[in-house]
């Protein structure tokens, strides 16, 4: 059948002319709903043009369809245009008339705070580096080399327990101090040597009040030519003194470790008081860390020669400070995430 495309085309121009005023003047989203079945429904052009569609021959029906679908494709665009066009105008009419109260307060954010952990391990982290230390890591996966067998520990010392320490499989253990990162240090590095080695550590124990299975630590480890324990003691002063931000006398008793010889335990004075408290247990002392001049075994064991090179080392809990700067009497409060207790830090 012949058929005229031009006169279709022309009729399609002008249905969308038509179309296109007619949407320009409705002002409601409910009649544009109904306008959209008004011109692309049964009766209307195009759905009549493609009535005749079957009775043309193949190219015709090509160009037919394709005047057609580009046309409802336009209708939907005009549609959606004037959706959002009257979308605007009714937002910008609400707020023009809604009363504005600047003198309102505004909405406060709840600002977060830091864990009472991080505040002392990166406090201790700002005393070690003032004083010249670098911050080392190491693995929380250990092996008994590192944990234990380079820091001295006889094979049959009871930390090697397994109700002291959790084992993993192919001899990897998790790491139950953070002297470990000691040993680390000393075999990848010449003396001398300066570092502090915060981080978590972990041990068999149950949850209660003064025990975790998990804590944190830091370590710092002091290797240099004539170093003795004066040097340790002046260094453990000024640490002390800048943790609790007060002067305070140390004292050092006799203690044992397998890295250590001497090994001491060290005392601060009360922070909290002169005369005895809750805190120091009315002794006016409280025990605050481990310490010693390390073992001339351990340095053998990683490669530095005792009779060369000396050096101290302490260990902290972060934990047990935290504790005591905080007056925490339970140790669970610092794993719990109870926002009523984080954010009074
Ligand atoms: N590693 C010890 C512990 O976990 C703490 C310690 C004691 C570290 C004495 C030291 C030290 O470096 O010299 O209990």
């Amino acid at each position: 059948m012949n058929v005229n495309v031009e006169k279709i085309e022309k009729d399609i121009f002008i249905f969308l002319e038509k179309a296109q005023e007619e949407l320009s003047i409705i002002q409601n989203e409910d009649l544009l709903n109904q306008s959209k079945s008004h011109f692309l429904g049964k009766e209307n052009l195009l759905q009549l043009i493609l009535t005749d569609i079957k009775k043309y021959d193949a190219d015709t029906k090509k160009i037919i369809g394709q005047l057609v679908n580009n046309a409802k494709s336009k209708i939907e665009l005009l549609i959606a245009e004037r959706k959002k066009e009257i979308r605007d105008q009714f937002k910008n009419e609400k707020t023009k008339n809604t009363f504005r109260d600047l003198t309102l307060p505004g909405k406060n954010p709840i600002p977060g705070s830091h864990h009472p952990l991080s505040i002392v391990e990166d406090k201790i982290i700002d005393i070690m580096t003032d004083m010249g230390y670098s911050i080392a890591m190491g693995p929380q996966i250990e092996d008994d080399f590192h944990n234990f067998d380079a820091l001295n520990f006889p094979k049959d010392h009871p930390a090697r327990d397994m109700q002291d320490t959790f084992f993993l499989e192919k001899n990897k253990l998790l790491r139950t101090h953070t002297s470990s990162v000691q040993v680390r240090t000393m075999l990848s590095n010449n003396p001398p040597i300066r570092i502090c080695a915060p981080g978590p550590v972990f041990r068999a124990d149950n949850f209660d009040m003064t025990h975790s299975p998990n804590f944190r630590q830091a370590e710092v480890l002091h290797i240099d030519k004539g170093i003795n324990i004066s040097h340790l003691k002046g260094t453990l002063k000024e640490f002390v003194g800048r943790l609790f931000d007060k002067e305070l006398n140390i004292k050092m008793r006799p203690s044992f470790f397998p890295f250590t010889e001497p090994s001491v335990e060290v005392d601060v004075e009360c922070p909290f008081c002169n005369m005895g408290c809750r805190v120091c247990k009315n002794s006016k002392w409280i025990e605050i860390l481990g310490a010693g001049m390390v073992d001339p075994n351990v340095l053998e064991n990683c490669g530095i020669d005792p009779s060369e090179w000396q050096g101290f080392a302490f260990g902290v809990g972060i934990d047990r400070v935290a504790m005591l700067l905080y007056e925490i009497d339970d140790m669970r409060l610092l794993y719990e995430n109870d926002i009523r207790f984080l954010s009074q830090f």
